[in-house]
């Protein structure tokens, strides 16, 4: 055999040899055998050298042309080998789709919120629009321009968490009316505000620092408490069932003039009496009343040619009367046994 039938014979040895490989492992080792720095090419080289010049042009040029060949087996006997992998893998992993699904269980949405989405719905059915107010509010907004001027006896009623001397948690919903009306420049108003509110008060089944309320405001050149009234009767119905009754006690907010608490007939002995109304058939609901004109005032509106009123609610408190809730704290303790039964 001379020396170029050899290499022929090696590269038709390393085809077939490569042609059999099942595994990349086993495919570098047969490229280690052939084209590695002990290799069979590397051997061959090493056997040229006592040849002539002549004979090296020649057995050089073809021997790079076996060893490009042999790369080639190997890079095409890879790419069979991986595709062969690939399919054995889609065979072996043939998704059964009549397997039934995995459950994912599914959260509720909060209680509190779904009640204010509730009076949110009713609201909006009625042309109000729903504003925001920040949490961290000033003084002059949460008080002063309410007609709670400092040192106003009525602050007492809502002690809270000072930031600074004139920053603070706000202690109602009410500053929204402020902005509001500033922000609306002298025209008509309706809109409620639901949102968190704070207070510094000692935490026990009906006291909470924090809780939520729903304010509402309506300013406009004709409003009446009978506008008011007729308004709230909707909500008391609409959270309480559709034979509630309402009625309005004299009170006082500094924001309001007049003022007035409001009740509702008790939905658990339809205003007979009972343990949940200490058996007087009503339960308070809200404060509301008709906007004090120096509040008007001090957001912008010419008090004798606009009224308007104005209510806030306790969500909390709704949600309890509705569900019959006997401690605040569940609502903010996340304990899922409690949240799972308003699905
Ligand atoms: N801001 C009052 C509170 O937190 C609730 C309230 C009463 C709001 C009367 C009003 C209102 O808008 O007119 O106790």
């Amino acid at each position: 055999m001379n020396i170029l039938e050899r290499l022929e014979s090696i590269r038709e040895e390393a085809k077939e040899r490569i042609s059999m490989q099942k595994t990349i492992h086993d495919l570098h080792q047969e490229k280690a055998k052939y084209l590695g720095k002990k290799g069979v090419m590397a051997d061959f080289m090493k056997m040229m050298k006592d040849a002539s010049v002549e004979e090296k042009k020649v057995l050089g040029k073809s021997s790079n042309e076996v060893k490009q060949a042999i790369a080639q087996f190997i890079e095409e006997q890879k790419k069979q080998i991986e595709e062969l992998a690939i399919q054995q893998k889609l065979e072996s992993e043939t998704i059964d789709v009549t397997l039934p699904g995995q459950q994912v269980e599914t959260g509720t949405k909060h209680i509190l919120n779904q009640v204010v989405e509730e009076i949110e719905d009713l609201f909006i059915g009625m042309g109000y629009t729903v504003e925001e107010g920040p949490e961290v509010e000033n003084d002059e907004y949460n008080f002063e321009k309410l007609n709670l001027p400092k040192d106003h006896p009525a602050r007492d009623m809502q002690d809270t968490f000072y930031i600074t001397e004139e920053s603070l948690l706000r202690t109602h919903t009410s500053p929204v009316q402020v902005r509001t009306m500033l922000a609306a420049d002298g025209k008509p108003i309706k809109i409620i505000c639901p949102g968190k509110v704070y207070r510094r008060d000692d935490d026990d089944a009906t006291h909470s620092h924090q809780f939520m309320q729903i304010e509402g405001l309506v300013i406009d050149e004709i409003t009446t408490l009978a506008d008011l009234k007729g308004t709230l009767l909707e909500v008391a119905r609409k959270m309480f069932g559709e034979d509630r009754q309402i009625r309005l006690r004299p009170s006082y907010f500094p924001f309001t003039e007049p003022s007035v608490e409001v009740d509702v007939t008790c939905s658990n002995c339809d205003g007979v009496g009972c343990s949940m109304c200490k058996g007087t058939g009503w339960i308070e609901i809200l404060g509301a009343g008709m906007v004090h004109p120096n509040v008007l005032e001090a957001c912008g509106y010419d008090s004798e040619k606009y009224q308007g009123y104005a209510f806030g609610m306790g969500v909390e408190r709704i949600a309890m009367l509705r569900h019959g809730i006997d401690d605040i704290r569940h609502f903010y303790t996340n304990d899922i046994r409690f949240l799972k039964q308003f699905k």
